[in-house]
């Protein structure tokens, strides 16, 4: 419990899967969370379940692109709680328009129309994605990173598994969680004389609301790409939420004090595995 005790934590993206699971593992272990996000409605609803089961929580709401919103974030945040103690940076995901349709180009490829081609892909579909990964990871770690310089502190980005293989279909996705990765490694350096940790951690297939209608159908048997997937994760299933949370919680624990700078899979074994 220590790990979160009377903490104050930060979590971009909280309102979402991911982040609202994380979130309300900290506050169920004595963390005072402060779940910023875009939809004000979804961070309040995750800070209305903490606050139910007797923990502290509340909703804000901010735009991980903009500076002045995280300001004023950041103001709510130090008067509800106090400063930012733990930085969990959870806000991220892909754009179809930084996408192709197929994992392989084709010659015909490029004259169908029915197809987003790598000759196709949109440019601010491209930068919305790298935006949203990247300087959505880098600008609330410039806004709340402040607050821990002379006390120390933990900030945990969130990468992905295409991070250290590519995925096919989505490049601008995997290339800003690779960006993701290389700045944590950059930030644990950059950070190591003020005692301010720096991780990742980089979930496998989680099963969600963005990926469900991809990995399975209607009827809940796998598709195409689901099978591919679990026939390459080892463990032989998708994560769940809560399976992030025990190296959440390791990270962010006083004993780790000489853990700084990692990645960590979380992916059944997918990034082990040749598929030989
Ligand atoms: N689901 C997976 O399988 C998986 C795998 C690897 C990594 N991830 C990463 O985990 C994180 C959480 O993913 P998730 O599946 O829970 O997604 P999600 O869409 O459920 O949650 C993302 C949250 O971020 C918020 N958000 C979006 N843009 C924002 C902005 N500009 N400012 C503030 N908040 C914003 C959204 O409103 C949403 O609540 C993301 O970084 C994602 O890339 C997910």
């Amino acid at each position: 419990m220590a790990e979160f005790s009377n903490k104050t934590v930060v979590i971009t993206g909280g309102g979402g899967v991911l982040g609202g699971e994380l979130a309300k593992y900290i506050g169920g272990r004595g963390g005072r969370v402060a779940i910023l996000d875009l939809k004000k409605e979804s961070a309040d609803k995750v800070a209305d379940a903490i606050n139910a089961a007797g923990g502290k929580a509340i909703g804000v709401e901010a735009n991980v692109l903009e500076v002045e919103s995280l300001k004023k974030a950041h103001e709510e945040v130090v008067k509800a709680f106090g400063p930012c103690e733990i930085l969990i940076n959870g806000a991220g995901g892909n754009h179809p328009k930084g996408t192709t349709s197929k994992e392989f180009f084709s010659r015909e490829d490029l004259d169908a129309q029915d197809l987003i081609s790598f000759f196709d892909l949109d440019p601010e579909g491209v930068s919305f994605v790298f935006n949203l990964n990247f300087l959505g990871t880098l600008l609330p770690t410039k806004e709340f990173a402040r607050d821990m310089i002379d006390s120390g502190g933990v900030i945990i980005n969130i990468s992905s598994m295409n991070a250290f293989t590519p995925l096919t279909k989505i490049p601008a996705y995997s290339g800003a969680k690779a960006a993701v990765s290389n700045f944590t490694q950059w930030l644990a350096v950059h950070f190591s004389k003020v005692n301010i940790r720096v991780n990742a951690l980089a979930p496998g297939f989680f099963l969600t609301e963005q990926n469900r209608a991809l990995l399975t159908n209607k009827d809940g048997s796998l598709t195409n790409r689901g099978n591919t997937i679990i026939s390459q994760t080892p463990l032989g299933r998708f994560g769940k939420p809560e399976d992030l949370n025990s190296t959440l919680s390791w990270l962010c624990a006083e004993d780790s004090a000489f853990i700084t700078g990692v990645v960590v899979p979380i992916d059944g074994g997918f990034s082990a595995y040749s598929g030989v």
